[in-house]
């Protein structure tokens, strides 16, 4: 099907009969066109195949359009986000526009949004409103709302109804469409949205334009189909689809050759990596078995889920080599009770054998984790059996959250007896775990000599240069600018809560790949 077809076949939704003003505004858009966001379509998961697509180009008629245009880009969110903005501004420089960081100076203003809790949503409803004055002085501005936020029917409904400043509305599956979205909004009065709730590509050749040349993001996949009870992401990202090994391993002998030194893989759920090829027995463990024979120093991959961790792949990483001891594994609770009701298919127990065995196989490795807690109806010793789980398994760092109801996801609809003061409570107890163990991590380093690829000045102090070790501790120290995008050795003198502090000693020159 190609893309004309495929627009033609979407089904265009109506809106909720109560909603009154949003059924008169929802109807103007049908004029101009194309597609709202449906929550209950994005839960659908078909059997078609996906579809790859090698040649995306920008249509010749485009191509000047930018000329004497500025483009801003907000981005929110996970690194997902960050890479879809790198995509995203590869494709502005395409059609001829320039990039600002002046939000004033910018003839176009993109919001790349994240969906994942309330209060991240409510920040960018936040700005929308303060780009109301820009727009008035500015009538030739346009102002889009794209990434996770705008797969929502109610985020969509809420903007029709409040917020006539935004221009545009695109969703995540809809980024390379971004010529065309842009075309519409020049030539419509009425705000532009292109919201597909399905999709089943992988778009190859994507323009991209990299945050610095030391550390790329590379996507391997996209979408989740875990559906764990409390995430809109399987909704706003769509099913797990993953892109082919050739074009993936391709990519990074790219940014090899170009200089860059550390990889991240990226997916909802890389550990799902190559489950949905059906001509190919094919997973994470085989990627990375490639990939560490290219000469980068450094690949990542995030984020993992403890179900699909399986043994070929810690065999893989304990290769180690440009393969990092480093695995961030989220966890989401202690207690096998709630993780059910989580539906995250483990239980505390085989989340503990997954440890025992990585630690086994790579016995330095750093395990970080996601934590969420107030899920609805959790119990004190729920509670701590999360922080008992958190001092066993003894993590480096977590990311800590209460949680967040979202609406359309399982849990949302839950009867919740949790009062937020104790869930405040209860993340203020868990923080003070994680800070203590943080710092006994920290401590070990003391002394020690490791290496750090510097990405550049420290954000508090332009004479300190900031870089991050293979297990993701942040060093400070002082040495010549040159040594921005290497890799050098530090010998620690102070280790803090949070980072590192150390003499710089040398350029690690010979990085080549053990395999
Ligand atoms: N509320 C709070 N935290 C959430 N996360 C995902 N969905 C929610 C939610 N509804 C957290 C999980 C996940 C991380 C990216 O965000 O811990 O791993
Ligand atoms: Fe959300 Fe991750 Fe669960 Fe997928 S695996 S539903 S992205 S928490």
């Amino acid at each position: 099907m190609n893309e004309e077809q495929r627009l033609a076949s979407q089904q265009v939704k109506q809106p909720e009969p109560s909603d009154k003003k949003s059924e008169k505004d929802y109807s103007k858009y049908f004029q101009s066109v194309y597609t709202a966001p449906s929550l209950k379509d994005a839960k659908k998961r078909g059997k078609e195949e996906v579809q790859y697509h090698k040649d995306f180009a920008i249509d010749e008629k485009y191509l000047g359009m930018g000329h004497g245009r500025k483009f801003y880009i907000r981005t929110y969110g996970c690194q997902m986000n960050e890479h879809d903005t790198e995509v995203m501004a590869g494709i502005f420089l395409q059609l001829g526009y320039e990039a600002t960081n002046k939000v004033e100076d910018a003839n176009v203003i993109l919001m790349n949004t994240c969906a994942i809790r309330e209060n991240a949503e409510n920040k960018v409803f936040g700005e929308l409103g303060h780009f109301k004055p820009l727009k008035q002085k500015n009538p030739d501005l346009l102002i889009g709302v794209c990434g996770c936020m705008s797969q929502e029917e109610a985020v969509v409904k809420k903007i029709l109804k409040t917020y006539d400043q935004v221009d545009m509305i695109f969703g995540t599956h809809n980024i390379h469409r971004l010529p065309d979205i842009l075309n519409e909004a020049y030539m419509s009065k009425e705000m532009v949205i292109e919201v597909w709730s399905k999709e089943g590509d992988v778009i190859e050749n994507l323009p991209k334009v990299r945050k610095g040349n030391t550390k790329a993001w590379v996507n391997i996949m996209y979408g989740c189909d875990k559906f764990c009870t409390y995430c809109i992401v399987p909704y706003t990202r769509g099913k797990e689809r993953s892109r082919r090994p050739d074009d993936i391993i391709q990519e990074v002998r790219q940014l090899a050759a170009q200089g860059y030194k550390e990889v991240t893989l990226l997916g909802q759920n890389v550990n799902a990596y190559g489950k949905d090829f059906e001509d190919l027995k094919y997973g994470l463990g085989d990627l990375m078995n490639e990939l560490r024979t290219i000469d980068i120093p450094r690949i990542r991959f995030t984020t993992s889920h403890p179900r699909d961790f399986d043994d070929y792949l810690i065999e893989v990483l304990a290769k180690k080599g440009n393969l990092v001891e480093h695995i961030h594994l989220p966890v989401q609770s202690g207690s096998s009770d709630m993780l059910k009701i989580m539906a995250r298919k483990y239980t505390r127990e085989s989340y503990l054998e997954l440890v025992r065995k990585i630690r086994k196989a790579i016995p330095d490795v750093a395990l970080t984790t996601d934590i969420i807690v107030g899920f609805p109806n959790e119990t004190d010793e729920q509670f701590e059996e999360t922080l008992s789980l958190y001092k066993e398994v003894g993590f480096e760092m977590a990311f800590t959250y209460i949680y967040s109801p979202r609406e359309g996801t399982p849990a949302a609809k839950m009867q919740d007896n949790v009062p937020m003061e104790v869930k405040k409570e209860r993340l203020q107890r868990l923080n003070d775990v994680v800070n203590q163990l943080c710092g006994e991590a920290i401590k070990q380093y003391d002394g020690q000599i490791v290496e750090v690829l510097v990405e550049g000045e420290s954000k508090r102090n332009p004479n300190v240069l900031a870089g991050y070790t293979r297990k993701n501790k942040l060093v400070n120290f002082v040495a010549p600018k040159e040594v921005i995008g290497q890799i050098v050795k530090v010998q620690v003198t102070e280790a803090k809560t949070w980072s590192l502090q150390g003499d710089f000693i040398e350029v690690v020159t010979d990085q080549k790949v053990e395999l």
